[in-house]
């Protein structure tokens, strides 16, 4: 039996460890591919941490989320396998699933990339009706999926993208990554909503990676700073970086033609997100959208495991 180096997940409190085990076979209508870099996203930690909504419900299991691969042609592809596991040698993908990658792109640069990009890729292009020229507010910018959010708004076709974040630093960068006003979320209530007032009164599209007390704030400001109350504004949870869960009031949703949504895995049909991932796969090869890669080797799993990313960069496994 042939064996291969792979990461596995043996229990939802510890690092996925480095383990040898059997090289899978292809079932029929299956491929087996190469897997050449794997990012470490939230959603990664999170699915080995049995938190997230795609974790396995038995252990082992694999690690890894995602992966950019070399299928049996030469050719280049990513693939998304939530929950499946990415981190080894090798996997069984189905080609039809295979995203295809153009020869040439970084293998590493793409690993990084995809996951934060497509967050706010999808949203705008298949969960709201988003039209070029919209206004478009981004709450939680500063982490890698809400700065790349900005970049994407704006390549799509937005008319002005407001970046709304706790650190100031990122903040400070984003006018020149597309953000047409910044606004600082900071403990001061009182201020950060009138920020938002002011700065987000109008939007018609809120992409949120914060959730929790920020976002039950942020509907307050912006919905009672809202002079066309018919006007939609559409509002998509997409991350749960300050809480999974908050309150809302009836008359929020009955005072404003007023919309909330998700947008992720499982809410987005797989022929629009193979669509989608192809176009976006071929927008960051040509330049301009990238989150720069932290590379680990796999023998050092733990060690990429316990690293803590920097503000625009993303830990990438690289077998
Ligand atoms: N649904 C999807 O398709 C999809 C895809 C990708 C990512 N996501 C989700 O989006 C979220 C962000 O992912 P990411 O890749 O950007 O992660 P990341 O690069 O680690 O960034 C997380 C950011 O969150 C900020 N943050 C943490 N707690 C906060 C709070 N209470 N208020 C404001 N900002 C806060 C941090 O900013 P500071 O510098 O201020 O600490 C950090 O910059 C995660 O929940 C992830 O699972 C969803």
């Amino acid at each position: 039996m042939s064996m291969m180096n792979a990461a596995l997940v043996e229990s939802y409190d510890e690092p996925p460890h480095l383990r040898s085990i059997p090289a899978p076979d292809a079932a029929p209508g299956q491929e087996v591919v190469d897997v050449l870099a794997v990012g470490v996203h939230p959603a990664t930690r999170g699915i080995a941490a049995g938190k997230h909504y795609t974790s396995p419900r038995t252990l082992p299991a694999l690690a890894g989320a995602d992966a950019v691969v070399r299928r049996a042609d030469g050719s280049l592809g990513y693939v998304m396998v939530m929950g499946a596991g990415t981190l080894a040698e090798r996997i069984v993908v189905d080609p039809a699933a295979a995203i295809p990658v153009p020869a040439g792109a970084a293998p590493a640069l793409l690993a990084a990339t995809m996951n934060p990009a497509m967050s706010s890729w999808c949203a705008l292009r298949t969960r709201v009706p988003f039209q070029a020229g919209q206004s478009v507010l981004v709450h939680g910018a500063t982490g890698n999926a809400g700065s790349m959010a900005v970049k994407v708004a704006k390549h799509l076709g937005a008319g002005r993208v407001i970046a709304a974040g706790r650190n100031r630093t990122r903040l400070d960068e984003l006018p020149a990554e597309g953000a047409d006003d910044i606004v600082q979320l900071t403990p001061d209530q009182d201020a950060t909503a009138a920020s938002l007032a002011e700065a987000a009164a109008e939007v018609d599209v809120v992409l949120d990676y914060i959730w929790g007390p920020a976002t039950e704030l942020a509907m307050r400001a912006v919905l009672g700073a809202r002079t066309q109350h018919t006007r939609l504004l559409d509002w998509v949870q997409i991350g749960g970086v300050g809480g999974d869960s908050i309150t809302l009031s009836g008359h929020a949703l009955r005072s404003n033609a007023f919309r909330i949504l998700g947008s992720g895995f499982g809410s987005v049909d797989m022929q629009s997100m193979q669509r989608e991932l192809t176009e976006l796969v071929a927008a960051i090869a040509a330049g301009g959208m990238a989150v720069h890669p932290r590379p680990f080797p796999l023998d050092q799993v733990e060690a990429a495991w316990a690293h803590q990313d920097a503000p625009g960069e993303r830990t990438v496994i690289l077998l």
